[in-house]
């Protein structure tokens, strides 16, 4: 990229750079090669012995075991022992041993070096997803983007995982998961950080041309002039008021006789003003630079899939600009025509994204495809109905919004159906042009979903709402806090085991 320090010298992905170790060892190594080890204690129980302190002295520094309560004691042989509160609980899921691994990364913020035993005898969890998770907790609970002084030393060196020799294979095929899974994450989250200036439609372009060969992708990448000819209205409307130019990026993974084909389209809106309709210079406005998250978690999964041996052929179009005020800009009243002929009256142009993702979502529907999911940080409403730590997905099609549910339940990125009610359309409707770009002040998330449904041509559809997740105000376990990167882990889980839809509407 060019020299200007203005758009930052920097790496938009440095936290991808220089990884960790990951290792399955049947003993525990030397302090040297991990300076901290997790000891789980259960509350009510007896520690462990090899702790060194029982109940009563936890008891005394206020450790009760309760569920995700951490206490650093220093070991005899110079090693700092984390007790990890497991609480009292019979049933422990993966999310909770995910959370865990996390909780334990984060008590001992100055070790570089960490180990963790995996328990041994019968658990409901398998001993490869066991590892997979804790090394995902583990790996995003350090990750951090940080592009100042020191940037570059890695919070983490290595990672051990102390397993039986029985199932040490087992182990280190689910570790390999858990880090090409924590590496997907962390594209996202990198992305997602990297400031709008840096990381321009055309910068986010050449990152997928620099990642898609190492994880056996075909990208192509359209440009303005490609995209004036092939009729995409909504991105070059959007793309109107900024000086930097937009990009419609394709990444395709295709394996030997797929299963199913699965579409992708992702929200890259790389910094979202409002344009003419300009944001108040409020907390949210400065969150915008995270407007991409949908493009980004999606980059980050595709990277996934080689290399998870993923059965279903996935195309992603990642719909990438920025939304800017200027001379130039898309105007109020402006009427744009999109991919698919349809015409769309501009009535606010901070609704932006749903008109970048028309054309994502018509060309995702010109060639066969057996499914179609969006994610997109379309709506404030959602932020307002559900939160932050669940994103809102509708559809027309249960068997897929059932995918999507069950992806998001595994991979701890959770979503909750919001109704897609057909009588809204009519806030949709316009006196001059096919439709309007704004339904009413109410229900926003929904009369959104209805705008992106013009343009999927009848097929399965999936729509993910990650307006409030996509921003977290604090660190929760393995999640960080600002720009989450939220959907890599979600989308990879759909990938992995996604099943063409039956038809049920
Ligand atoms: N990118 C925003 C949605 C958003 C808002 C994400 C807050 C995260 C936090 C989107 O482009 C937008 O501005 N939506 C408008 C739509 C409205 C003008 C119909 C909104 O939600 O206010
Ligand atoms: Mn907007
Ligand atoms: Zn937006």
């Amino acid at each position: 990229m060019s020299g200007n320090p203005a758009r930052g010298t920097f790496d938009p992905i440095p936290s991808t750079r220089g990884r960790p170790t990951v290792r399955v060892a049947t003993q525990l190594p030397p302090v040297a090669e991990a300076a901290a080890l997790a000891v789980p204690v259960s509350e009510g129980g007896q520690p462990p012995a090899d702790l060194g302190v029982d109940a009563a002295q936890l008891e005394v520094a206020g450790f009760a075991g309760k569920s995700s309560q951490t206490l650093v004691v220093p070991g005899a042989d110079g090693r700092a022992l984390v007790a990890l509160g497991i609480g009292s609980g019979d049933t422990i899921d993966l999310a909770t041993v995910r959370d865990l691994a996390a909780d334990f990364a984060r008590a001992v913020p100055q070790h570089k070096t960490l180990a963790v035993e995996l328990p041994v005898g019968d658990l409901a969890i398998s001993a490869a997803d066991f590892a997979q998770v804790v090394v995902e907790g583990v790996l995003l609970a350090r990750w951090r983007y940080f592009v100042g002084k020191g940037g570059d030393e890695p919070t983490l060196t290595s990672l051990t995982l102390v397993a039986p020799a029985a199932v040490a294979d087992d182990v280190r095929e689910g570790a390999r998961r858990g880090e090409v899974v924590a590496r997907a994450a962390a594209i996202s989250r990198d992305l997602s950080n990297c400031p709008a200036t840096t990381l321009t439609a055309a910068r986010m372009a050449e990152v997928a041309q620099e990642l898609a060969p190492g994880a056996g992708l075909e990208v192509e990448v359209f440009a303005e002039d490609q995209l004036i000819e092939m009729g995409c209205g909504g991105i070059l409307g959007v793309n109107l008021g900024s000086v930097d130019e937009p990009r419609l990026i394709r990444l395709r993974y295709s394996p030997p006789d797929p299963t199913g084909r699965l579409a992708l389209i992702g929200k890259g809106v790389m910094y979202d003003s409002g344009g003419i309709s300009l944001k108040p210079a409020d907390e949210s406005h400065a969150q915008m630079k995270n407007d991409m998250t949908g493009a980004a978690a999606i980059m980050g999964a595709m990277t996934a899939l080689g290399e998870l041996g993923c059965s279903a052929a996935v195309t992603a179009y990642l719909c990438c600009t920025d939304n800017m005020p200027s001379g130039s800009a898309m105007k109020l009243g402006d009427v744009l025509t999109m991919r698919n002929g349809k015409t769309v009256e501009v009535l606010n142009t901070d609704a932006e994204g749903r008109l970048v993702m028309a054309d994502g979502l018509c060309l995702a529907t010109e060639e066969p495809v057996d499914a179609v999911v969006d994610i997109a940080t379309l709506t404030g409403a959602c932020l307002r109905t559900l939160g932050v730590e669940v994103a809102g997905v509708m559809g027309n099609s249960s068997h897929l919004i059932g995918q999507v549910e069950e992806a998001g339940g595994i991979a701890d990125e959770p979503v909750w159906e919001l109704p897609l009610y057909r009588p809204y359309r009519k806030q949709l409707d316009s006196s001059i042009a096919d439709l309007t770009n704004m339904g009413g002040v109410n229900a926003g998330s929904i009369t959104a979903a209805l705008f992106l449904e013009e343009f999927v041509d009848a097929h399965p559809w999936a729509h993910i709402d990650i307006a409030g997740t996509a921003q977290q105000p604090a660190v929760r376990t393995w999640r960080n806090k600002g720009a989450s990167g939220f959907g890599a882990k979600l989308l990879i889980e759909l990938a992995m085991r996604f099943e063409v839809p039956e038809g049920d509407d």
